[in-house]
């Protein structure tokens, strides 16, 4: 048996969260067993959990929650090499079509899934990584390479804007803003290699943006809030640029002014990490590699619970405030 957390209704954090044990799973073809010591909470975790966008009904009978997280490959299934045994992880999309995620002592995986994580990097850093570097490694290169480019990070404080700002700089970016609306987010777009921050609660985004680029204006733009941002994307982004946008939780359906887009030829991008081709998975994982092993990523760790305090580490990522990563850290024995 393991410990684990687990919810058997989707609700409220602390009515339909408990913690216990379960049977721990034994990894099946192709898959690895991964003795959890770090999983992280996303929005998308606390979503599914809470039956977010009338998505209420249970897609298992129980879930363990949570698709990222970090540990020891334990046991490997047949058709893995045994030699992974023993090797340090960091596990993306582990819930993702299944119902057993790393909010466990043990999570089982695809062997794909498990990458290698340098022994630079910490467990709870390596929680990070999942959900929050693969979708900003998709919006930052998802349409071409980005050396030369001026991009502007929408949200630059925000989990997945952090890495955004990372991977510009690291692909070669000439210049990239970060939008913010606090001075600690600023410090943390700034502390990513943002190399302007503008505060789109009290300054003209659109206006700011063409000073601080001299008016040349944005190629690319990585986008937290389509439809809040849009009329401003729209205004500050050059001809044949490129938003990427992976979320509108403010305006969920936002009007498209088609004329306008159209006569800029601009290519909106939606991107779902979770629907991501393999191959894009494949050298997001590459990539993030060879920026942990160069030491060239940073992680921002907000919060850090034991898993018997899950039901809080949900609240904090649902309050929305916290900067950086909330992370559920797993002890035990094993
Ligand atoms: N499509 C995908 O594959 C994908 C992947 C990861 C996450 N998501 C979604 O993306 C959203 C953010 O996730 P996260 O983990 O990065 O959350 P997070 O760490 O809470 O970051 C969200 C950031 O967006 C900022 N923000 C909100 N409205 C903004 C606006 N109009 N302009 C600029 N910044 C704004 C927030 O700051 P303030 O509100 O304080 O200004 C905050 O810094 C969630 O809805 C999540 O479900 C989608």
């Amino acid at each position: 048996m393991m410990k684990a957390a687990w919810y058997d209704r989707k609700g409220p954090a602390r009515d339909v969260l408990q913690v216990g044990s379960v049977d721990t799973p034994e990894p099946g073809l192709q898959e690895v067993r991964v003795r959890v010591r770090a999983s992280a909470v996303n929005p998308s975790d606390t979503k599914g959990r809470s039956g977010a966008r009338g998505k209420t009904a249970m897609p298992f009978p129980r879930i363990i929650p949570h698709q990222d997280g970090a540990g020891v490959i334990d046991r490997v299934g047949e058709g893995v090499p045994a030699s992974r045994v023993g090797e340090r992880v960091w596990v993306y999309e582990a819930q993702l079509g299944r119902a057993t995620g790393t909010a466990a002592e043990y999570v089982v995986v695809p062997a794909a899934n498990a990458v290698t994580l340098p022994d630079n990097t910490s467990f709870a850093e390596g929680a990070c990584l999942g959900i929050p570097a693969m979708t900003a490694h998709r919006c930052i290169f998802g349409d071409g390479p980005v050396q030369g480019q001026r991009i502007l990070v929408a949200g630059g404080a925000g989990a997945v804007g952090f890495y955004a700002v990372q991977f510009a700089k690291w692909g070669g970016a000439a210049s990239v803003i970060a939008t913010v609306s606090r001075d600690a987010q600023a410090a943390a777009a700034t502390s990513a290699g943002a190399d302007h921050v503008i505060n789109y609660r009290s300054e003209n985004v659109a206006g700011r943006a063409r000073d601080l680029t001299e008016g040349r204006g944005i190629d690319r733009i990585v986008d937290v809030a389509f439809g809040a941002n849009l009329e401003t994307s729209i205004a500050v982004l050059n001809p044949n640029g490129v938003i990427s946008t992976y979320a509108s939780d403010a305006v969920p359906e936002p009007k498209i002014p088609f004329w306008t887009i159209l006569g800029k030829d601009i290519t909106i991008h939606f991107v779902l990490v979770y629907a991501m081709p393999k191959s894009a998975h494949q050298r997001a994982a590459a990539d993030i590699t060879t920026c942990l092993s160069g030491n060239k990523l940073r992680h921002n760790i907000a919060k850090r619970f034991p898993l018997e305090e899950i039901a809080q580490a949900h609240e904090a990522v649902e309050k929305g405030d916290k900067i950086g990563n909330v992370i559920v850290e797993i002890a035990g024995a094993g």
